[in-house]
């Protein structure tokens, strides 16, 4: 299978790789660095990116920048920053990236604990993965082609706790994380929310 993975100089999207480039011709992307470049919140970006790489079987996005801020904090910008960036940022790459991909092909996009599990500071985030959740939900009634698109929604990641200072105890590790991913590929999802935790 040939997969681009979104993200994939990040901590999720490197085990993602990692996992799969055994099996499979893997499209390293990032933001900065990778075998293409992408910035997702720019509709030229997007477009660009899947003319470069061409047909393609599946599509993981493991990136997606929203803003953390207590609600009396978060300004205009800070809502703004998720919005452009991993709802309609990931949203985009399904709207563009489906006339580039082959039948039975699927998308996987990321998500986040945080819609199902709110904490104080989290309202943009949780709005945004709670709305990445809807369109998959919904996006995939219409998907044609026998094409799927699902999200993964991981806890907090045992190496981005580390390297935030945080207690880790609780995080799961990238390579744990990244099995949701490959079962959302693999397997017959569609249509669904892939709880990490299911997946261990
Ligand atoms: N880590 C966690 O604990 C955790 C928990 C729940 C949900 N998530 C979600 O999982 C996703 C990945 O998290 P992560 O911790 O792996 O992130 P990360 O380590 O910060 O990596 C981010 C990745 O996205 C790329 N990127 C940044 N801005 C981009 C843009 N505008 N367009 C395209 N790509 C861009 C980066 O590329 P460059 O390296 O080139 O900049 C990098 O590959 C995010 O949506 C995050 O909210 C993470």
């Amino acid at each position: 299978m040939k997969i681009i993975v979104i993200g994939a100089t990040g901590t999720i999207g490197r085990a993602v790789v990692e996992l799969l480039a055994t099996d499979h011709e893997v499209i390293r992307v990032g933001h900065s660095r990778g075998d293409f470049k992408v910035d997702i919140s720019a509709g030229a970006s997007i477009r660009k990116l899947f003319q470069d790489v061409g047909k393609f079987d599946a599509l993981v996005s493991a990136a997606g920048s929203a803003k953390f801020g207590r609600l009396e904090q978060l300004q205009d910008e800070d809502y703004r920053v998720g919005l452009a960036n991993k709802l309609m940022g990931q949203v985009n790459l399904v709207r563009v990236g489906r006339e580039h991909m082959n039948d039975n092909g699927s998308f996987t996009l990321t998500s986040g604990v945080l819609s199902q599990h709110p904490m104080p500071g989290s309202a943009s985030i949780s709005m945004v993965n709670a709305g990445i959740e809807g369109f998959v939900r919904a996006a995939a009634l219409e998907m044609q082609r026998g094409i799927r698109v699902n999200a993964v929604s991981p806890i907090w990641v045992k190496e981005t706790m580390q390297a935030m200072g945080m207690d880790s105890s609780e995080g799961m590790p990238a390579e744990q994380v990244a099995q949701a991913y490959r079962a959302s590929i693999m397997g017959q999802h569609n249509g669904e929310v892939l709880d990490v935790r299911q997946f261990v």
